[in-house]
């Protein structure tokens, strides 16, 4: 019942996979957005054919900015209550923090009667999701550390800005095109400021990614994501779910059980460093799980192929700059 997420190694993957540089910024610079009370289609050509995108909130689509002929995305959030407005100017707040080369870019936001539109840093190559069930990638190991090291890097820039992400998913990392494995993050709608003993109630749907904490709704904190990291590792490693179970009670059981395991046959060929790393995140304590930079100096991500130095974390500095 683990298998949901089959990946098939039939074809070699022909990607440069030890190229571990940053992926492109935004073609804009970072800005400060609030939402407009103007119609978006007085600036924008929006394609309504083209839907990249979708999830609870609504759709996102591709859209052209006209003054500028800049290629963008405009995500399209139903809001018709104050509540549900107040929900989405905060995720214009979160991403107004957050100016980094892995996660999504805000351009700017309009407010209507019914909804808000968050134009977006346009990111095309598609879910890393479909990477991890497309039979014609085969994902090596070296590729999942060039992808968790950049949601690592996008992680510890988060949380350096105060921000819990807390829907860390396969299904909200893009990646920027079909033939590097660079990724940025999206979808910031339950992002928030960190608050030290808030409790977060959170509607959820899938429960796979959930963290024991989020489930027992007691208070989160930055390394509720590094669990959502744990179960991400795992999965890009095997394509397999480490808590799925046969229905979401029962995953959920797993997931508080903390009950998981290297046992099946996916694994045989999985370095020792990877399984470390999960092991070190997948942990129901949230306080013995690492936080970004300290996944960020694991042996896993920083081995001598890859020439990362490591990090202190207290300082922020590289230890080779001595
Ligand atoms: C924006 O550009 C499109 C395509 O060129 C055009 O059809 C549309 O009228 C323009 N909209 C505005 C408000 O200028
Ligand atoms: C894999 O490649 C084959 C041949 O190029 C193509 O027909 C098929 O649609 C691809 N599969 C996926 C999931 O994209
Ligand atoms: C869910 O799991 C709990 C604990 O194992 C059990 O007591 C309960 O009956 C289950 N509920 C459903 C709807 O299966
Ligand atoms: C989690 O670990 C910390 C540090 O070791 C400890 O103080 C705390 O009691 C633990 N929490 C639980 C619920 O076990």
């Amino acid at each position: 019942s683990k298998v949901n997420y089959h990946v098939s190694a039939l074809l070699l993957s022909t990607l440069p996979t030890a190229d571990t540089t940053s992926p492109p910024a935004a073609p804009f610079n970072h800005r400060i957005v609030s939402a407009r009370p103007s119609q978006i289609r007085n600036f924008y050509t929006i394609n309504w054919q083209e839907v990249l995108g979708g999830g609870r909130f609504g759709q996102v689509h591709k859209c052209v900015e006209n003054s500028s002929g800049l290629t963008l995305a405009a995500k399209i959030i139903k809001a018709r209550s104050q509540k549900e407005k107040e929900v989405v100017k905060n995720e214009i707040q979160v991403m107004n923090n957050l100016d980094h080369a892995n996660l999504i870019q805000l351009y700017a936001a309009y407010e209507s009667r019914n909804d808000i539109i968050l134009v977006l840093e346009y990111v095309g190559g598609g879910e890393l999701f479909d990477r991890i069930i497309d039979e014609n990638y085969t994902l090596m190991e070296l590729d999942a550390v060039v992808f968790i090291r950049q949601i690592c890097e996008g992680l510890q820039h988060m949380h350096k800005m105060s921000v819990l992400h807390l829907d860390l998913k396969p299904e909200n990392i893009l990646c920027v095109s079909r033939v590097t494995n660079k990724i940025k993050i999206i979808d910031f709608g339950l992002a928030r400021i960190y608050k030290p003993r808030e409790k977060l109630k959170v509607n959820f749907g899938t429960p796979e990614f959930l963290a024991p904490e989020v489930i027992n709704y007691d208070y989160v904190s930055f390394n509720t994501d590094m669990w959502s990291l744990g179960v991400i590792t795992y999965m890009l490693l095997s394509g397999l779910c480490p808590f799925l179970g046969d229905d979401d009670n029962q995953t959920l059981n797993n997931i508080l059980a903390c009950q998981w395991n290297f046992e099946e046959q996916e694994f045989i060929d999985t370095s020792e460093e990877a399984k470390d790393f999960i092991s070190r995140l997948l942990l129901v304590n949230r306080s013995w799980r690492m936080g970004a930079c300290e996944a960020l100096n694991h042996p896993w991500l920083s081995d001598a192929v890859l020439h990362h130095p490591s990090i202190n974390c207290e300082t922020g500095k590289k230890f080779t700059e001595k």
